[in-house]
């Protein structure tokens, strides 16, 4: 199968290979002029400026290109960009949450409502009483719905079971996802979002290690394990354990973490060797000295701080440090009710002062490292997974945070095909 776009107006290219992008590199986004891109068996094959260097009947590959025909689009002069990588949703959950929408309109907080019962808790309520069936139906109409906004991979998060037969069902979900749609899935386990109801805290962190982790591993559900380690929710030293017995199972951690107050959360991470700490809005000076030097990567959320009216976390001051920086959705029903990444990235640079180039790495490659993606997603390079969209005729790159409610994203390809 092979697949060749030609006429590109702008073509956004990857030939560095790095896993990720920090420091100074985040501002750095190569593109093509007037360019084509070759895809063969679902992989980036090559591309370059001008007239393509191949015909239908050249001969690129010999392996492959005798076996099938080339199909060619006319981009007409628009842009081709790599999908995006949204590295921190929860968009597997059940009902809605506008009520709360509502209260915190009327002046209570995200932790307010959490106290009196409702928020996660609310959700693992109504989750409780849907099918497993159910769940999958809502849920994929979510992800068809990312798709068609141009997201090719996406973590999804447990988090709204809060009892053993939940959290599985959730990840059974995530699971049944993996296998019936083209978008990358990676998954996590995230029991400890909240305690769930009928357990002290220490039961509930007892049941999340002893029962719910090794039932979770031995059904092969998840990727990494994550915990909400912030004020009023888990302790840095339960998230500590939890993560090491997430450890003996083979699941790295990617925590929440200095969100709600500075938790110690980045400390825990960068502890345990975590792929990713996520929130990040209360961060400290010395939490960003912590993360220089490490593995982890520091993602904030925009769309979060948008919706609960808190201070965005402090993108500039990461980048200035030499940090790299992912941004992601976090997708869920209480605190950021939608997907759209291209949302998000405008939100990056509205709000976090992010350059259009630095948003656009930090939702693609530097999301992609966030799920331990990066070698086969996240840029448009020779080998990797051809995912990528095509733009309704554009000025240039920066106008896509520019337009921020504009639906630009005209064409998705997942895999080099057509969705
Ligand atoms: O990442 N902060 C913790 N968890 C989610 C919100 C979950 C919810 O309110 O349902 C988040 O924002
Ligand atoms: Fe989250």
């Amino acid at each position: 199968m092979r697949l060749l776009i030609k006429n590109i107006g702008l073509l956004v290219i990857d030939q560095h290979g790095q896993s990720c992008l920090r420091g100074d590199e985040m501002a750095r986004l190569d593109v093509l002029h007037d360019a084509w891109l070759l895809i063969e068996d679902g992989r980036f094959a090559a591309f370059g400026e001008g007239e393509p260097a191949i015909s239908p009947t050249s001969d690129l590959s010999p392996l492959t290109s005798h076996l099938s025909s080339l199909t060619s689009i006319d981009a007409q002069g628009r842009a081709v960009l790599p999908s995006f990588c949204d590295s921190h949703t929860h968009l597997v959950y059940a009902g809605s949450r506008e009520g709360e929408f509502v209260d915190k309109i009327n002046g209570l907080s995200y932790e307010e409502i959490a106290r009196r019962g409702g928020g996660i808790l609310n959700s693992a309520d109504r989750l409780h009483q849907l099918s497993e069936e159910e769940l999958f139906r809502s849920s994929m109409t979510r992800i068809n719905e990312i798709i068609r906004k141009g997201t090719g991979a996406v973590e999804i998060k447990s988090g709204y079971g809060l009892n053993t037969a939940d959290e599985l069902k959730m990840l059974r979900v995530i699971r049944r996802i993996k296998e019936s749609s083209p978008i990358k899935v990676v998954s996590t386990f995230l029991g400890a979002h909240a305690v769930g109801r009928g357990y002290s805290q220490s039961q509930y962190v007892d049941l999340v290690v002893n029962e719910m982790l090794p039932a979770v591993a031995a059904e092969g559900l998840a990727d990494y394990v994550d915990v909400f380690c912030d004020r009023g929710f888990f302790t840095p030293e339960e998230t500590t354990r939890i993560l090491e017995a997430g450890r003996k199972y083979g699941l790295r951690g990617k925590i929440h973490g200095e969100e709600l107050a500075p938790s110690g959360g980045v400390e825990v991470a960068v502890k345990c060797g975590a792929l990713s700490v996520d929130h990040l809005e209360s961060m400290t000076d010395e939490d960003i000295q912590l993360l220089r030097g490490s593995d982890v990567m520091p993602t904030a959320l925009p769309g979060t701080s948008f919706f609960l009216n808190m201070p965005f976390a402090p993108a500039r001051k990461m980048i200035a440090n030499g940090l790299p920086l992912a941004i992601a959705s976090d997708y869920n029903p209480g605190s950021t009710p939608s997907g759209d990444m291209k949302f998000v990235v405008s939100l990056a640079c509205i709000k976090m002062r992010l350059q259009p180039a630095e948003a656009l790495n930090a939702a693609t490659l530097n999301g992609a490292y966030a799920m331990g993606l990066s070698r086969d997603y996240g840029s448009i390079a020779v080998g990797k997974v051809a995912n990528f969209f095509i733009t309704d005729p554009i000025p240039s790159l920066d106008y896509i945070p520019y337009a921020y409610t504009q639906p630009i994203i005209r064409q998705v390809f997942l895999s080099g095909q057509e969705v």
